[in-house]
């Protein structure tokens, strides 16, 4: 096969919208930093290339989360996420933000270029729209049923909970998110990808040119949204946050966000070009250059369909593969940002990489095992006792053990310097193991360059596992025992550690796409540059000098406890949700029982309390704990403001019922007038529950 003249890799650009977890860092960012890295180490021509996806729906919703504007969450996620990488040891080549004028311009541009050439359709037509909130209800800020799973809170985008890709119109029982009140339809005009325009294309193009190499998960989601018959897409949405639509008449209409967000892998590679001098052009538009994005698989249509659409249109190059993978599960669960399931990369950065007894050798740690169970081919599962055997029994038992050994040893048995090979001496064993450490290179070139980073990554450690072994046959430090009557003995001492020097030499040179952190310090140990971990050294057994003195060893791995793993496992219990119920039976016992002095019939009975339904609720800005809810009371709607926004979303209260003290006196809080008060019960967890029927009821119906 011929090489490609240069490479553009891209990984998925992560929304701005909070902290991002290891699902993500193992579907995306891991394994296109892995294969940029062999790519750099071949000395290949290579742009890795990402940054902050900052537009769509999903950003303002968690502004209004967190009481704060678009602006101020996507200059708090950025930042955060692009030091969180960095510590992880992904190593873009530059990390974007579509927010940029840059972006802005180039996503313009693009859009003007289909517009102008009659590529788009423009359609009028009815969409949902919120009276009370008087605005279109695009993507997130509407909810509904699902049509494919039934889930009750799927988007309109996109179904969180069954992956299914979604449009308003198909969700049962639509409800707006501004105001939990059903929408009316209301006209509007937009601009379309008619991508039934392009189905002969797509199908000819991924089902049969790439019927080979796309892994079988993206080529089965490919087909069936082909068979399904292709629609026109709108491209542009009725929203304040994103790219202004540069065409006339498109007042209050920005591109939607996953129009905009690819671009930005084009955008990202000219602020790559600013930042070093080069020419952008080529890496997207030169047929000789090797485009590939690494995505997890809930944006392959975008990356496989939509977006090269849009390239082909645009006269740029295609992507030549876009390695997607499945999930990955944590502890036998779903990972899940809204029910707390999860393991942040902050969070494992602040306990394993910060901390005194962490450093850099832990991020490999969590590389090492996020590869080995990658999510490739089917969902996988990270199991945290899964992530201490693999690091104890593999990291720190073959592979660091290997290295350790060889070092003291040859500190030890041959004054600290590459002994030589008596190739006359030689006998079958070190024959094998020279041939085994070619063969492991050649496996594991063949194997990256398919994306099978799973299988690479065994292969490296079969190779420590190889070296052990062999080191174990041949036993020079018994052999040491016997150079007193036999000083002859020191040559097959030489050639043992001889061979295990060169094989940790290739060691560091297989692991250093995987593990960089780790290969570093072998180097330092080795007093070889890095330029050694050149991938055209792989298989050689020429890589340490005879007579070269090496450094004193360290250790590349410690051991994880028990502890430190069991710490991991309590913490996810607690801030879950999903264990939420259980402990609160374990310590309601617990709590002190004190009642109020007593009280006649006469006091009780001037309290009226009614049953009501919550229709709207919004948090209350600069106020953590207040919720401004609309209660319908059946004979009239009320505002009235409860502190209960720690224990609930506004967005997951619409339509409960609750008990109403409606005869308070008013009560003014921040400047809102409170008209009545919400009875909550509070279990021993501090956990409020609403106080409601057991059915629904007649809002406005009394309690007594
Ligand atoms: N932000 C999207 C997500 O997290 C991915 C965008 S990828 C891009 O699912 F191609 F659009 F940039
Ligand atoms: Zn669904």
């Amino acid at each position: 096969m011929e090489q490609p003249k240069r490479y553009l890799i891209t990984a998925a650009l992560p929304y701005a919208n909070g902290q991002k977890h290891i699902g993500h860092l193992a579907g995306a960012y891991l394994p296109a930093d892995i294969y940029v890295r062999y790519l750099k180490a071949q000395k290949r021509d290579v742009v890795f290339v990402c940054g902050s996806d900052e537009h769509g729906t999903a950003i303002p919703i968690q502004a209004t989360k967190e009481g704060t504007t678009a602006r101020a969450i996507i200059d708090k996620y950025h930042p955060l996420m692009e030091q969180n990488f960095k510590d992880l040891g992904i190593a873009f080549d530059v990390y974007h933000r579509t927010s940029d004028p840059l972006h802005h311009e180039t996503a313009q541009e693009f859009f003007t270029k289909l517009n102008n050439n009659g590529d788009l359709e423009i359609k009028e037509s009815e969409q949902y729209f919120d009276e009370e909130a008087n605005s279109f209800l695009a993507d997130r800020y509407i909810k509904g049923t699902c049509p494919n799973c039934s889930f009750d809170s799927a988007y309109g985008d996109q179904c969180e909970r069954c992956g299914k890709s979604l449009s308003p119109d198909e969700l049962i029982n639509p409800v707006s998110t501004l105001s939990g009140k059903a929408p009316v339809k209301k006209s509007t005009k937009h601009w379309y990808l008619p991508l039934n325009r392009h189905e002969d294309f797509l199908r000819k193009w991924i089902l049969e040119e790439h019927a080979n190499d796309w892994r079988s998960n993206v080529l089965g989601q490919c087909k069936s949204w082909i068979d399904g018959g292709l629609q026109p897409r709108a491209v542009t949405r009725d929203l304040d946050w994103g790219v202004k639509v540069p065409a006339a008449d498109a007042e209050g209409k920005v591109l939607y966000v996953w129009f905009d967000a690819p671009i930005g892998y084009i955008s990202a590679t000219k602020q790559w070009a600013i930042n070093t001098g080069k020419d952008w052009k080529p890496y997207w538009e030169d047929k000789d250059t090797k485009l590939v994005h690494f995505i997890g698989k809930d944006n392959i249509v975008f990356h496989c369909i939509i977006f090269p659409v849009m390239l082909k249109l645009h006269g740029n190059i295609l992507p030549d593969n876009v390695p997607s993978n499945e999930f990955m599960n944590l502890e036998g669960d779903k990972m899940s940002t809204s029910r707390n399931w999860k393991l942040d990369m902050q969070d494992y950065i602040t306990d394993f990489i910060n901390k005194e007894n962490g450093g850099s050798q832990m991020a490999d740690v969590l590389r090492y095992y996020l590869t080995q169970i990658a999510p490739e081919t089917k969902d996988s599962e990270f199991m945290w006792k899964g992530f201490q055997d693999a690091n104890n029994s593999e990291l720190v038992s073959i592979f660091g053990n290997f290295v350790n050994r060889t070092f003291v040893l040859m500190h030890k048995l041959c004054n600290g310097k590459v002994p030589a090979f008596h190739q006359d001496i030689a006998d079958e064993l070190d024959q094998q193991t020279i041939a085994e450490i070619k063969n492991c290179a050649n496996k594991v070139t063949a194997l990256l360059e398919e994306y099978r980073f799973r299988e690479a990554l065994f292969e490296v450690i079969n190779l420590a596992r190889t070296g052990n072994q062999y080191m174990q046959k041949k036993e020079p430090w018994i052999v040491a025992k016997s150079l007193a009557e036999n000083p002859d003995a020191q040559q097959s001492i030489d050639n043992c550690l001889h061979i295990c020097l060169q094989l940790t030499a290739n060691l560091a040179i297989l692991i250093q796409p995987f593990l960089p952190f780790t290969a570093k310090k072998m180097c330092h140990m080795m007093k070889v540059v890095e330029k050694m971990l050149d991938w055209e050294n792989a298989g050689s057994m020429k890589l340490l000098s005879v007579g070269y003195s090496l450094r004193a060893p360290e250790l590349l791995f410690r051991k994880i406890e028990d502890s430190e793993i069991m710490e991991q496992i309590e913490k996810l219990n607690a801030v879950s949700l999903k264990k939420e119920s259980e402990q609160s039976v374990v310590s309601s016992e617990a709590k002190e029982i004190t009642i109020k002095p007593e009280i006649v019939f006469d006091d009780f009975a001037k309290i009226d309390l009614k049953v009501g339904t919550i229709v709207a609720a919004e948090k209350v800005e600069k106020a953590d704990k207040l919720l401004k809810l609309q209660v319908d009371l059946g004979f009239e709607t009320r505002t009235i403001v409860s502190g209960i926004a720690m224990h609930f979303k506004p967005e997951d209260i619409v339509g409960k019922q609750v008990t109403v003290v409606v005869n308070l006196a008013p009560r003014k809080m921040r400047g809102i007038e409170s008209n009545g008060m919400i009875l909550m019960a509070e279990d021993a967890n501090g956990k409020l529950h609403f106080i409601n029927p057991e059915e629904a009821i007649n809002p406005g119906s009394g309690v007594s």
